[in-house]
């Protein structure tokens, strides 16, 4: 049966491959998205609203007559442009909107061990969403991705990217802590999946293979045929490096709180895989394009009109 789906950032990273997949089934597909102009593969497929966020009876009013709310709004740190306490504020406001427009289901997107104890923002954040989803009430499914990656990703492509272009590499401290990547047409697939569930559920959205941050380094570097010395490094000289990288690419490479969440396992969970496509066999298949070039994540926020850059 057709059913209206409404998607965040669709024209965005993982909204594009789920409102495909949702097309392709049949759905009308909206979009709630800060990037209106963004060029985008849809045309008049996909119609886009503006978050509204400063006015909710207009954001209510968006999302009356919808069935499905896949929520994967987000920002990934802080920023003189964004902030996460401003994305939680606007992300729980959306959430209500949903409820008060009798939106039926959310698929919400959230994180790998999300905590409201948490000292670091990302995973508290998260939890207060999925706290904001319980207290609501309304039917739902959580699903909680480590890394993604594809052709659109901004942490496998860039470590490819330095293994091409940097004399070495560091990784933070031993390497040892663990990442369990999904490929994000396999969340998607997820994501369109629960859509037609019934019920709460919450699943740990990660993939088939499990890495060491080293071997995932590792793996990437074999993959492109790179042999290049990689070094391990304590972790605040590390993130001094990527600062000074940073400066030069135009981007926030990583956080310091992104390196805390690698470092303390928050990216691993012992759970089954819930995607099938693994990232070694797709860094075959993609080994004479990734990291070729730089993905920025600020890139994609100042301009707003530009395509996701893919690689
Ligand atoms: N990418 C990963 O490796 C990864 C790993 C774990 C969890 N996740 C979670 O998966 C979800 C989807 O991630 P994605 O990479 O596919 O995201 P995305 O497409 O880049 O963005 C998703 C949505 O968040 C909005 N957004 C992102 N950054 C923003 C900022 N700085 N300021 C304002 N709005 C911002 C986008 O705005 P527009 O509408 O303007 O596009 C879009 O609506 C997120 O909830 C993320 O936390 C991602």
């Amino acid at each position: 049966m057709t059913k209206t789906h409404a998607v965040t950032g669709a024209y965005g990273y993982s909204g594009k491959y789920l409102a495909r997949r949702l097309l392709a089934k049949g759905h009308r597909v909206i979009t709630l998205t800060n990037s209106i102009n963004r060029k985008n593969e849809f045309g008049d497929k996909v119609k886009a609203f503006p978050f509204n966020f400063d006015n909710y009876d207009k954001l209510v009013e968006s999302l009356k007559g919808v069935d499905v709310l896949y929520n994967n709004y987000w920002v990934r740190f802080n920023h003189s442009l964004f902030n996460h306490s401003d994305a939680v504020k606007d992300g729980i406001t959306l959430l209500k909107a949903a409820k008060d427009a009798g939106v039926k289901r959310i698929v919400h997107v959230s994180i790998t061990n999300p905590s409201l104890d948490s000292d670091l923002e990302y995973f508290k954040g998260k939890a207060e969403f999925e706290k904001t989803i319980f207290d609501l009430d309304i039917p739902h499914s959580i699903l909680r991705p480590t890394v993604l990656f594809g052709k659109e990703d901004i942490l496998i492509n860039n470590i490819a990217w330095s293994l091409r272009k940097l004399p070495f590499v560091g990784i933070f401290g031993d390497g040892e802590y663990k990442l369990q990547p999904i490929y994000v047409d396999d969340l998607a697939e997820l994501m369109a999946t629960h859509a037609e569930m019934t019920g709460n559920h919450i699943v740990d959205a990660i993939g088939p293979e499990t890495f060491t941050y080293k071997e995932l380094v590792n793996a990437v570097a074999y993959a492109i045929g790179i042999k290049k010395k990689i070094s391990s490094m304590s972790p605040f000289l590390g993130y001094l490096g990527c600062r000074a990288l940073g400066l030069i690419v135009g981007d926030m490479i990583i956080t310091r709180d992104e390196i805390k969440g690698l470092m303390r396992n928050l990216l691993y969970v012992e759970s089954p895989p819930a995607g099938k496509t693994r990232l070694t066999d797709w860094l075959k298949e993609n080994a004479d394009t990734v990291g070729i070039k730089y993905t920025s994540e600020l890139k994609r926020r100042k301009n707003r009109n530009m395509e996701y850059d893919s690689n």
